[in-house]
């Protein structure tokens, strides 16, 4: 592998540590490339940011009723129902969780879509939801689409492991309209469609009017924001509306310095060549980023030397999660006592302190990249919006990287005030759990006060 060749731990780590260091200079100049691809992509050029219009602004916060959300992220499909009572405020009175079955994932697009329409079935049933009546429905449908209206749109590529069949290209609402009639699910009308990063936002600001971005940092990683509709060239002035939240699918941003690990990953990936920062960064990738590390180290002799067959734990692709990750760079026993749990559950019995301690020195020169990265994009968009971050700006953000990786948000905030002193103050990070479900469903309510 094309990484660091140095023999002794701190030789190879000191190595490593410069391989995925982010220095100031570096994360200035991707936030200047960041810039440039966002004005190719408003712009309609070829660039590696997609910003694609939602046709959909923020609330006003004063939406009000009752409707349904279907958010289908990279892992779990969710129902939720959503009440918004008109005061900022967004509550789900039911939800239920479905994991999508791998084998749905890489199968038919019809397979994936009736399993789809079986989880609102489900979620009717357990609560109890009477079919005599029609609800709307908001569809969070997590990957890059094309929209032209905001009821439909059309798969660009699939992202996050997914490949399901003939799904590419067409209308992704139109295919779960289909899948509830071949289900015989009629009391549903689906009446909108977004990305979970708009979702998020519409939740954010319905919350607080401060919120103009809208930040996944989960098994993928995306972000949105509000931009004037003249900007969107795109958009060849369709629409009325002074703003519109633009999905910029940064997962795919492309101008970043990349290790030998990273191009291993890439090629191992199912969507070889695309997605680059999204598996820099996202709890889909951070722990197979690692696990290629370790499986370097090991063959090295740099760890685990007691353990004859360390390479063998750890040989099966993805066997180390970001979880894991982020139990052991959490873990604060002076043995490093959870680390060797884990270990021991992966088969390595004999692992040193020192070997523990190597390990969690891995993961946090993983994740903190990850968090550097995350913190330079947050920044360009928010630079973008306000050049020198004057005023103050809230970044709702959904995930389950942000929300549960130990230190995560702490190393992004780091980064924020390296880049921009005391202004750094202005980036208030606003977790925002469901966020997507629930504003999704804000969403399907800015589209029925227009009707
Ligand atoms: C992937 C998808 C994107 C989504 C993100 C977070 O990057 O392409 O649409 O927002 O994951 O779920």
């Amino acid at each position: 592998m094309n990484g660091p060749a140095p023999a002794a731990p701190g030789a190879f780590i000191s190595s490593l540590e410069s391989c995925f260091a982010l220095p100031l200079n570096e994360i200035t100049s991707i936030v200047r490339s960041f810039h440039e691809e966002m004005d190719r992509g408003l712009s309609g050029q070829s660039s590696s940011l997609k910003m694609l219009p939602s046709f959909v602004d923020v609330p006003r916060g004063t939406e009000k009723g009752s409707f349904l959300a279907l958010d289908l992220g990279g892992t779990n499909v969710r129902v939720l129902a959503v009440e918004l009572d008109g005061r900022r405020n967004a509550t789900v009175p039911a939800v239920s969780t479905f994991a999508v079955p791998p084998g749905d994932m890489e199968g038919t697009g019809a397979a994936l879509f009736d399993f789809i329409a079986r989880c609102i079935d489900s979620f009717l049933t357990e609560h109890t939801i009477d079919r005599n009546n029609l609800y709307d429905l908001a569809f969070t449908f997590s990957f890059p689409v094309a929209q032209k209206d905001i009821a439909s749109g059309a798969l660009i590529a699939w992202t996050k492991g997914f490949t399901a069949r003939g799904v590419q290209g067409e209308d992704v609402a139109g295919l779960l309209r289909t899948a509830l009639k071949r289900n015989s699910i009629s009391c549903i009308n689906v009446t909108a469609l977004t990305n979970d990063t708009v979702g998020t936002l519409a939740a954010g600001s319905y919350l607080d009017p401060a919120c103009d971005m809208g930040v996944i940092l989960g098994t993928g990683t995306n972000g949105c924001y509000r931009e004037k509709s003249s900007n969107i060239k795109i958009l060849n002035g369709y629409v009325s509306d002074e703003y519109m939240i633009v999905n910029l699918e940064w997962g795919n941003f492309a101008t970043l310095k990349r290790t030998g690990y990273d191009m291993h990953l890439d090629e191992a990936s199912v969507n070889e060549g695309s997605m680059f920062l999204e598996k820099m960064v996202s709890g889909m990738y951070l722990g197979e980023m690692t696990r290629l590390v370790l499986i370097d180290m090991i063959q090295r002799e740099l760890i685990f030397l007691n353990d004859p067959d360390a390479t063998e734990h750890f040989s099966t692709k993805n066997s180390l999660k970001t979880e894991h990750m982020s139990l052991i760079q959490g873990d604060q026993t002076t043995e490093l006592s959870k680390t060797d749990r884990y270990l021991k559950s992966m088969g390595v019995t004999s692992s040193t302190l020192p070997d523990r301690l190597l390990l969690s020195h891995l993961c946090g020169i993983v994740s903190s990249r990850a968090a550097a990265i995350s913190a330079a994009v947050v920044s360009a968009v928010l630079t973008w919006l306000d050049p020198a971050l004057e005023e103050r700006h809230t970044v709702a953000v959904d995930g389950a990287l942000f929300e549960g990786y130990a230190g995560f948000e702490a190393a992004m905030t780091e980064t924020f005030t390296l880049l921009h002193g005391n202004n750094a103050d202005n980036i208030k990070l606003m977790k925002c759990k469901d966020g997507s479900g629930r504003g999704a469903a804000i969403v399907a309510a800015v589209t029925a006060s227009k009707q």
